[in-house]
């Protein structure tokens, strides 16, 4: 089984509890004029659906897709989200060409594949999705201020769970791997799981948009639509055009 396969199930609402739906709404309040709302928008690998709530409540006509059963109940069950859901893989996406006036991929959900081929039909997918002049808003994390961070382990404690996550650096820097065990001492529960994301930096993202016929129109170091800086920003927001 491949580590995205596993670790999207029931536990990841409880080590992610922090990425909530106000950073969703701050950030859609601060990136949803780029879309049209008279058009469909995709919340491409949606989760629960924090996102795909906070386009609808401004009004933009989104679908959800992503590949975790678990994640995607949740969304139906907790956000009540039903009509506009999909499964499916990011790598081939269950859309026809063009159907899509914007496509939203937030909180790091690419570079998941060891192959840069799987990696860049994700981006291929999304420009066949889209009709020209559509919008893609692609949130990732910046990999220049990943590369210089030591390597580091984390514990933390969220709703009676221990989490602790080792990261480091591999394959010469190229990815960086999360090792996380959660464990429960009140009844003996104990999971141990791995993530693990190719760490591509902006000129190398930016090759592979315009290599599936997108052009980068800007991008952003953070949720407020503030400057990128590559060794210091968290986030990596590239803003594409079809
Ligand atoms: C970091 S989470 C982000 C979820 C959501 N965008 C959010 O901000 O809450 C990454 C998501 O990618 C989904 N995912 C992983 N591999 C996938 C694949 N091959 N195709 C579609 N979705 C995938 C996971 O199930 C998970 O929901």
């Amino acid at each position: 089984m491949e580590w995205y396969e596993e670790a999207f199930g029931d536990l990841y609402p409880i080590l992610y509890r922090h990425r909530d739906d106000e950073e969703a709404r701050r950030m859609v309040a601060s990136y949803g004029d780029l879309f049209d709302d008279r058009e469909p928008v995709l919340d491409l690998a949606c989760g629960a659906g924090r996102y795909t709530v906070a386009m609808g409540e401004r009004g933009l006509r989104v679908w959800g897709m992503d590949l975790s059963e678990p994640l995607l109940a949740e969304a139906i069950e907790e956000c009540g989200l039903f009509g506009g859901l999909v499964r499916g893989d990011m790598r081939c996406l269950p859309f026809v060409d063009g159907s899509m006036g914007g496509v939203m991929s937030m909180f790091t959900s690419f570079g998941y594949f060891e192959s840069d081929v799987d990696n860049e039909s994700v981006i291929e997918e999304t420009a066949r999705v889209l009709r020209p002049g559509g919008v893609f808003v692609l949130d990732f994390i910046n990999a220049g201020r990943v590369k210089l961070a030591p390597p580091e382990t984390t514990h933390r404690e969220n709703d009676g769970y221990t989490i602790e996550e080792a990261r480091s650096l591999s394959g010469g820097g190229r990815f960086v791997v999360k090792d996380i065990v959660v464990t429960n001492a009140g009844d003996g529960f104990h999971a141990r799981f791995r993530e693990q994301l190719r760490l591509y930096t902006g000129g190398e993202l930016v090759k592979m948009i315009e290599d599936a016929g997108m052009r980068v129109n800007a991008m952003h170091g953070d949720y407020d639509r503030g400057d990128y800086d590559p060794r210091r920003s968290e986030r990596m927001i590239v803003i594409c055009e079809r």
